[in-house]
């Protein structure tokens, strides 16, 4: 069981522990995920090379939003946060990111899928808050969940139309 410390919030220690121990594995596909997003804003190159690099940053800053949110929760709830590359690389499910090349197509791909995969692991994370009775912690990951699903839009509208 994860270590708890003190704290004054009321909700019962084994929900808390339950819930720190959820919001550290979220943490650590949030954080995979943004160093994917500073991947793909590094590495695009083409001719739409501006829009795409700006994009992929945008993500990124919300991306690192999310991160901190997920972070937070967990020390509000007495957990400690296991967040640094090593610990968050042994346990993120995350897919490593898929391109290997240059073309704006291949991160396009690349980063949707990113954000497809993380975006069914925060539902996931809905459900189980929501089974552990913590409210404020699935409307944390419902608030990301929701900005997942618009940067998918946006980084996907970059697909061909019959993709
Ligand atoms: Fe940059």
């Amino acid at each position: 069981m994860v270590k708890l410390l003190r704290t004054k919030n009321d909700l019962p220690e084994q929900t808390r522990a339950e819930v720190v121990k959820l919001l550290n594995q979220r943490l650590a596909e949030a954080v995979d995920l943004q160093t994917q997003c500073k991947q793909a804003h590094w590495n695009v190159k083409g001719e739409t090379f501006i829009a795409l690099h700006e994009l992929f940053d945008k993500v990124n800053e919300d991306v690192e939003e999310y991160v901190d949110l997920i972070a937070e929760r967990a020390v509000q709830l007495g957990g400690m946060v296991e967040g640094t590359v090593r610990m968050v690389a042994k346990r993120s499910v995350l897919p490593e990111y898929g391109a290997q090349g240059e073309s704006s197509r291949e991160h396009v791909e690349a980063l949707s899928n990113a954000l497809a995969a993380f975006g069914k692991l925060m539902r996931m994370g809905i459900d189980a808050a929501d089974a552990l009775k913590d409210a404020n912690t699935a409307d944390i990951f419902t608030e990301i969940s929701r900005g997942v699903d618009k940067w998918l839009w946006m980084v996907e509208a970059h697909l061909p139309p019959a993709h």
